[in-house]
């Protein structure tokens, strides 16, 4: 599914990014662009960090 339909980015490639060592919002953006356009998949992409354990 996508989290972010501005750059096209899925939830699965989240999860694997995360689980391969990214662990943070600012990763997340640097590495896939998400969350710079019209922000609506800021509250996913925190929900998904969330989920994942992942540092913030
Ligand atoms: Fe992610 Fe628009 S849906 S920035």
């Amino acid at each position: 599914m996508y989290v972010c339909l501005c750059k096209a980015v899925t939830d699965s490639q989240l999860d694997a990014a995360i689980e391969s060592g990214l662990c943070s919002r600012k990763q997340l953006v640097q590495c896939f662009g998400v969350g710079g356009d019209c922000g609506k998949c800021n509250k996913d992409i925190a929900q998904i960090l969330d989920r994942k354990n992942a540092c913030r």
